[in-house]
């Protein structure tokens, strides 16, 4: 255990502290402050896009998809949603994980933090305003997808996805290997860890270019060192109405080379 340097001034320890991110003494452990290190990296990127949706939106809404403990909500919340009139929305499909939030909302008076149990393929039925920022850290595999299509449905100003463990394409593309060897290209993911990382990558070339053929401009970034984390693409989308020419072709084209038709009705809007 050792004293942590990096917590911003203005962070509540008592948060930290029932976030158990923080001993009770104060102190921190290593899984601790990796997960400390990833949201503030993070949070360095979204509290100049909070700044500015709040001056466009005062009552601006955040929705946050695969919340988890909702590290990320309580931090944006203490950091900076309490001192405005902005709100967040945690959607996390684990009821126990759920109340615990909500209790520790309470305890702290974070009145707009709301928290829903809910799978995130449900979203769409139950958030009915318009939303201004989509957040999606780590919510596993296809939940990422979920934050992505209700980011677009909900015509977000801002959706920041920082993709977990990608099972789906990997699974496509192992089913269709026999067929693929034909193709060189089928190279690419002959061996089992090469489906993996191609399935991943592969996946989150397809979000950017969905991204683009919406009409976002599309930053893809490292959140923080490897050493902290290995899923650590940050993929940040503005919403500025300028739509990528190409995009929908590529996505096509890339689905074309890869076999994997399933995916068209998923990456092709
Ligand atoms: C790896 S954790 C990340 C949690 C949190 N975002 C963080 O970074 O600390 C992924 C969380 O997403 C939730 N999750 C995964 N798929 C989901 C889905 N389809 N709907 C709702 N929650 C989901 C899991 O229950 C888990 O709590």
């Amino acid at each position: 255990m050792t004293l942590i340097e990096e917590i911003k001034p203005q962070q509540s320890i008592e948060l930290l502290k029932h976030l158990h991110i923080l001993t009770r003494d104060g102190k921190i452990n290593q899984d601790s402050r990796r997960k400390l290190k990833q949201v503030y990296h993070l949070y360095q990127f979204i509290e100049p896009i909070l700044k500015e949706i709040n001056l466009i939106n005062s009552n601006y809404f955040v929705v946050d998809h695969g919340a988890g403990k909702s590290y990320l909500g309580f931090i944006l919340y203490d950091l900076f949603i309490k001192l405005t009139q902005g709100k967040i929305l945690s959607i996390e499909r684990n009821k126990e994980l759920v109340f615990s939030s909500e209790q520790l909302a309470k305890k702290f008076n974070f009145e707009r933090m709301q928290f829903v149990a809910a799978d995130t393929n449900q979203a769409n039925a139950f958030v009915k305003e318009n939303v201004d920022i989509v957040t999606a850290l780590h919510a596993c595999d296809t939940a990422t997808d979920d934050a992505l299509h209700f980011g677009l449905k909900k015509e977000a100003a801002w959706i920041i996805l920082i993709p977990c463990c990608q099972a789906e394409v990997a699974k496509l593309l192992k089913t269709h290997k026999a067929q693929s060897l034909q193709n060189p290209l089928a190279e690419l993911w002959r061996h089992a860890i090469h489906t993996r990382e191609l399935g991943s990558h592969l996946t989150n070339v397809l979000r950017c270019l969905l991204l683009e053929s919406q009409g976002y401009q599309v930053t893809v970034t490292e959140l923080v060192g490897w050493e902290h984390s290995m899923k650590n693409e940050l993929i940040i989308a503005k919403k500025t109405q300028q739509i990528k020419g190409n995009a929908k072709a590529r996505i096509e084209k890339i689905l074309g080379e890869f076999n994997l038709p399933e995916l068209k009705s998923k990456f092709i809007i």
